[in-house]
């Protein structure tokens, strides 16, 4: 009895510890910090407004595809060519399990991301990044926010 309540607890504390929704100005800052203000020309509000409409900021956020490929995380990044996914070794061009681009840590996430920026040169491989932030004025993504 005893112990199942704190297998319970353990078990509540590891899920809410597991996903996790950032803020707007929280990633704000991480992405700075991870130098993606301006990184192959894309300023930080580029960055926002992708991760708004790919995850909702939500860093768990896994989509399967009709393909049975995944989208992992906060960029949404597919399994089929960019992470390895268990123990199918696909193409895996940013040299990363897939598990490691959902977690709080974005460290992964936005090298991954910044590998992706470099081969596809450019954004459009986010196609809702097309449809919902290409071409705007993205300065309110950032505003509030303490960004240099
Ligand atoms: C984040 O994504 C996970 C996985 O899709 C989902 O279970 C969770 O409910 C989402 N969190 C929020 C706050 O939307």
């Amino acid at each position: 009895m005893k112990a199942a309540g704190v297998l319970a607890l353990i078990g509540c504390l590891v899920t809410s510890t597991e996903s996790k929704v950032y803020t707007r100005c929280k990633l704000a800052k991480i992405f700075s910090r991870a130098g993606l203000d301006n990184y192959a020309g894309f300023s930080l509000g580029n960055w926002i407004c992708m991760a708004y409409y790919e995850s909702g900021y939500n860093t768990t956020a896994q989509t399967t595809l009709d393909d049975g490929s995944v989208d992992y995380g906060i960029f949404q990044i597919n399994s089929f060519t960019w992470c390895r996914y268990e123990k199918v070794q696909e193409k895996n061009h940013c040299h990363v399990a897939c598990s490691a681009l959902i977690t709080d840590d974005l460290t992964d996430a936005i090298i991954c991301a910044k590998k992706i920026i470099k081969e596809t040169q450019g954004m459009n491989y986010w196609q809702r990044w097309k449809k919902h932030c290409e071409g705007r004025d993205l300065s309110e993504w950032k505003k509030g926010c303490e960004v240099s």
